[in-house]
């Protein structure tokens, strides 16, 4: 299995701190819609730090739990709660717990795996008949019609590079559909989109596009896929306080398992 992070480091924990900061208050408000029951069995998908997991965690009680999972375990096995635990999980392969959870979440992963439609069934196979799944996937689209042309040509420039790497970053609307073709009732569909400027340091939009630029800008140019010069405007238009920036837009679907599956 690939992944485009290959180092685990303390730049990544602050990349995943920093995203985990910008999605964690829409998270948390889609997540008490479904209104977790305290003896709920969870499992988190490509958790990342865990900050969900840390979440679901403090509104169970004894009975219930979360299978905090990710590729890699390093960060998540940190983790110190009487209700959490951490195991290696491979979405993309198939799953060793079948009707097990009560709701199984998945966070910014779903668009970085290849054989997405595998990895949805592997999900869904996890979840008991009933049970709620909820994902948050990214959907570019709000970026291609920021005003700024360069800041536009950066994001069509990693739509083109993502999917040479079967990254597609028109996952969230796409989720819904697929999900539905699974056989899942989806109960509701929900996107958040930021628009931030350049002058708040501590505004977490700010900070995960710019970590995003360091991780991916030298391939975006030296790929061909975005010129030198739009490199350095997006990055002058990023630092700018007078800018009014397009992000991506994040949606959240809630389906649920039919109770005779
Ligand atoms: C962009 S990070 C998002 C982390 C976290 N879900 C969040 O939103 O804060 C993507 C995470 O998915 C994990 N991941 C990538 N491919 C995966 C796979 N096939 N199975 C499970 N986790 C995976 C990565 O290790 C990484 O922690």
């Amino acid at each position: 299995m690939r992944y485009v992070i290959t180092g685990y480091d303390e730049k990544e924990r602050r990349r995943l701190a920093v995203l985990a900061s910008l999605l964690d208050p829409f998270t948390f408000q889609e997540l008490d819609r479904i209104g977790l029951q305290p003896d709920w069995q969870c499992v988190e998908i490509g958790a990342g730090l865990g900050t969900v997991s840390q979440w679901m965690a403090d509104r169970l009680q004894s009975g219930g739990g979360v299978l905090c999972s990710d590729l890699q375990t390093d960060f998540i096995d940190e983790i110190n709660h009487p209700r959490i635990r951490s195991e290696k999980l491979d979405i993309s392969k198939s799953p060793q717990y079948l009707d097990r959870f009560d709701l199984a979440v998945a966070r910014a992963v779903h668009h970085h795996i290849a054989d997405r439609d595998g990895a949805a069934r592997n999900l869904v196979r996890m979840v008991r008949p009933g049970g709620h799944i909820l994902f948050i996937e990214p959907d570019i689209h709000p970026a291609f019609c920021d005003d700024h042309p360069a800041w536009k040509r950066l994001w069509q420039a990693l739509f083109q590079w993502g999917a040479r790497r079967d990254i597609d970053y028109f996952t969230g609307r796409r989720l819904p559909g697929q999900l539905a073709a699974l056989g899942l009732d989806i109960v509701s569909v929900r996107g958040e989109t930021v628009l931030f400027n350049g002058s708040a340091d501590d505004n977490p939009a700010h900070e995960t596009y710019r970590l995003m630029f360091d991780v991916v800008l030298p391939d975006l140019v030296g790929g061909g896929f975005l010129s030198r010069a739009d490199h350095e405007e997006a990055l002058a238009l990023l630092e700018n306080p007078e800018v009014w920036l397009m992000g991506f837009c994040f949606f959240a679907t809630h389906a649920r398992k039919s109770a005779s599956s």
